[in-house]
């Protein structure tokens, strides 16, 4: 018989989709029947009552919770913000410790004793992850959702001489590497938040949306205008730090402040390396998702170092973690696959490919100063200690 495998491997059972080994089974099976005294008993009271013929009715009494004070939308519609000042509903509590699914502001307490805890809440200071835009980033992300099946006008989509047309294919290469990282990181912290921080939550899943349709947004204009082309271990090395990120914040820092806020410079220049109107309008599209993310990572650094009761330690760890983290980001904007296609896209033609790496130079130094301009924005001074040459690290003279 095979050995009892912890039910956190279970997906790693076989390449292939099957039935669970009898160790695997009994694995889970065991582990519910430890709780069983907990949900036992409350299956045992209702089924005895529903035996009886009676009503529990428990659920009309309203000690211990917030019942009649109503909600007053605000001139946006009702927003997070306007139930939140209903009193006792919009406390959020520095610490959670509620590792269930039960709502903030309901009557929850006298079940605690009886609840499950979720042992994946890990995230348990809302100063990890708070954000004072968090709310209205939110509203503005359902405000701006778009289709990129049908609000891009793909028919539109005009044929490209072939250095151009590969330059701009391999740009929508690298972009569609990237939005997966830049989807996968909010979702493994969205699972590792509890219930209480529910408004951070809503806000990562727009996140999440935002990237799906960045990641297909990409691929389709590839596969459209002749196919995907080199994917490039540089990124591949970025987007793994970015998922390895000990903490939600310094992941946050990585990916949303440096990473995005190199993407989102490179999406500002949409007009220059842009060849189609139908480009224009997708690298358009994205920059105004990708800013929200941005504003999202400055807002939360500034608040976790605000905050943080052991500040200086806190800003010499971030620098710490910083120093591999940009030269990790390095890796990935110094990429061949990414710097040789902008640059093309830049000149106008690979036989202008030099031309554009002067532009190129250009806009490096205004990515790496608006880098920088965040990390200030966001109470962690950054310059002296930055790890990325403010010239062209690939040497080219500008
Ligand atoms: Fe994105
Ligand atoms: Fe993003």
């Amino acid at each position: 018989m095979n050995e009892p495998v912890p039910a956190a491997t279970i997906g790693l059972a076989g390449a292939r989709a099957s039935l669970l080994t009898e160790a695997q089974l009994a694995h889970y099976e065991a582990s519910y029947r430890k709780d069983y005294q907990a949900w036992a008993e409350v299956l045992g009271e209702n089924i005895e009552r529903i035996r009886r013929g009676s009503f529990s009715l428990h659920w009309l009494k309203t000690d211990g919770g917030n019942w009649g004070k109503r909600a007053k939308p605000s001139s946006r519609g009702l927003t997070y913000t306007d139930i939140n000042r209903v009193r006792g509903y919009g406390d959020i509590p520095e610490h959670a410790d509620w590792f269930n699914f039960a709502p903030r502001g309901s009557i929850r307490e006298p079940y605690r004793a009886r609840m499950p805890v979720v042992d994946d809440y890990t995230v348990t200071a809302r100063d990890e992850l708070w954000a004072d835009n968090v709310i209205t980033l939110y509203e503005e992300a359902k405000a701006r959702q778009w289709n990129a099946t049908k609000d891009i006008a793909w028919d539109e989509l005009e044929p490209l001489p072939e250095d151009l047309e590969k330059a701009t294919c391999q740009l929508c290469t690298f972009l569609t590497e990237v939005e997966f990282v830049a989807g996968d990181f909010p979702a493994k912290w969205l699972y590792r938040t509890p219930q209480d921080f529910l408004e951070v939550k809503s806000f990562l899943a727009t996140q999440l949306m935002d990237e799906a349709r960045h990641q297909e947004v990409f691929r389709k204009r590839a596969i459209a205008g002749g196919g995907l082309l080199h994917a490039s271990p540089g990124f591949e090395w970025a987007l793994k730090a970015i998922l390895d990120a000990p903490s939600h914040t310094m992941g946050t820092f990585l990916l949303n402040l440096l990473g995005e806020g190199l993407v989102l410079s490179v999406f500002r220049s949409g007009e220059m390396i842009a060849k189609t109107q139908v480009d224009k309008e997708i690298f358009r599209r994205c920059l105004q998702d990708e800013a929200r993310h941005v504003s999202y990572g400055v807002l939360e650094l500034k608040n976790y170092l605000a905050t943080h009761p052991e500040r200086e330690r806190a800003v010499e760890e971030l620098h710490r973690f910083a120093d591999i983290g940009e030269q990790v980001i390095l890796s990935a904007f110094t990429e061949a696959a990414l710097v040789e296609p902008v640059a093309v896209l830049l000149g106008g033609s690979l036989k202008q490919i030099d031309k554009g790496m002067e532009g190129l130079g250009h806009m490096w130094r205004m990515f790496i100063g608006e880098y920088l301009q965040r990390c200030t924005a966001a109470g962690f001074d950054r310059a002296p200690r930055c790890t990325i040459p403010l010239d062209l690290p690939w040497g080219v003279a500008a």
